[in-house]
C-alpha cells in the first residue's frame, strides 16, 4: 500500500473504532488527520454518526468541515466549553513510548491545548512516523513572538539545536501563525531526552510552545504497508 493510502486507512480506523453519536470531537490538522475529517463527514451524510459538536485545529480543518457540513464551534463556545471527548490527529513522529513530534503544519499551539482539552486523544499516522527516538530526524518546531526570534533561537543553540526560522511558500519571508507568531524549527545533533526538553524550550522567554508532546499519551493507530493497522496505547 501506498503512504496516501495508509494515512487514509489510519484516519478511517480511528473513527470507526472510536467516534460515537453525540460527541464533542477535536480534528486535527495535515495530510492523515483529513482522512479523518472526512471519514466523519461521510459517517454524518450517511445517518451513522448524528450529534457531533466539532473542534477544528487548523484553518485548512475548519475549510474541510465546512465543505462536510460537520458543525464546528471554537474550544471556548457554549457548546464545547473547553473540553472534548476525543481528539483525533496526525503526527510527523512516534517513538516507542507514544510520545510525539507535532507541527509539521504549524499548528502545534492550538493541537497541545486540543491534545490536553481531550479526554481520549488518538494519533493517526502511517508506519513512515515511527521512530526510535525524537529530535534528530524530524525537526521539533517552536512557536516564538517575533521579538524573541533571535534571543530564543540562542538559547535553543544553547540547548545543543540547529535552529532554522521557517520561511513562507509562495509568500516572501516567515511563517506567521494564527496568533502572529513564528516558528523556528530545531534539529539536535545528538539523542535529546523528550520530556526534559519539552519543559526546557518552553522556560525560554519568549517562547510560547514546542512541538514535543511527551504527557499527553494517546492511543497511535499505525498503518502499515501490508495493509494491516497497529494500535498502540490504551483509551
Ligand atoms: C500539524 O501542525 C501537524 O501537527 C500535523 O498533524 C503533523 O505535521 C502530521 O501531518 P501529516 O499527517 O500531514 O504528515
Amino acid at each position: 500500500m501506498e503512504q496516501q493510502g495508509m494515512k487514509e486507512a489510519a484516519g478511517r480506523a480511528a473513527v470507526d473504532t472510536l467516534v460515537q453519536s453525540g460527541m464533542k470531537l477535536g480534528l486535527g490538522t495535515g495530510s492523515t488527520a483529513i482522512h479523518a475529517i472526512r471519514r466523519v463527514g461521510e459517517l454524518l451524510a450517511q445517518g451513522a454518526l448524528s450529534g457531533i459538536s466539532a473542534f477544528a485545529t487548523s484553518f485548512q480543518s475548519e475549510i474541510e468541515c465546512e465543505r462536510l457540513g460537520i458543525p464546528f464551534y471554537p474550544l471556548n463556545s457554549r457548546e464545547l466549553s473547553g473540553c472534548l471527548d476525543l481528539t483525533i490527529d496526525g503526527a510527523d513522529e512516534v517513538d516507542p513510548q507514544n510520545r510525539l513530534i507535532k507541527g509539521g503544519g504549524g499548528a502545534l499551539l492550538i493541537e497541545k491545548i486540543t491534545a490536553y482539552a481531550s479526554a481520549v486523544y488518538a494519533i493517526t499516522v502511517d508506519e513512515s512516523k515511527i521512530v526510535g527516538s525524537l529530535g534528530t530526524g524530524f525537526p521539533v518546531p517552536v512557536e516564538v513572538i517575533p521579538a524573541a526570534r533571535v534571543s530564543a533561537g540562542k538559547a535553543l543553540e544553547a540547548l545543543g539545536a540547529a535552529v532554522t526560522l521557517r520561511e513562507a511558500v509562495r509568500k516572501v519571508g516567515p511563517v506567521i501563525t494564527e496568533h502572529g507568531n513564528l516558528i523556528l524549527d530545531i534539529r539536535f545533533t545528538k539523542p535529546i531526552d523528550p520530556s526534559i526538553m519539552e519543559n526546557e524550550i518552553n522556560h525560554i522567554p519568549g517562547v510560547v510552545e514546542n512541538g514535543l508532546f511527551t504527557r499527553k499519551h494517546p492511543v497511535v493507530y499505525i498503518a502499515r504497508s501490508d495493509g494491516t493497522i497497529e494500535v498502540r496505547g490504551k483509551k
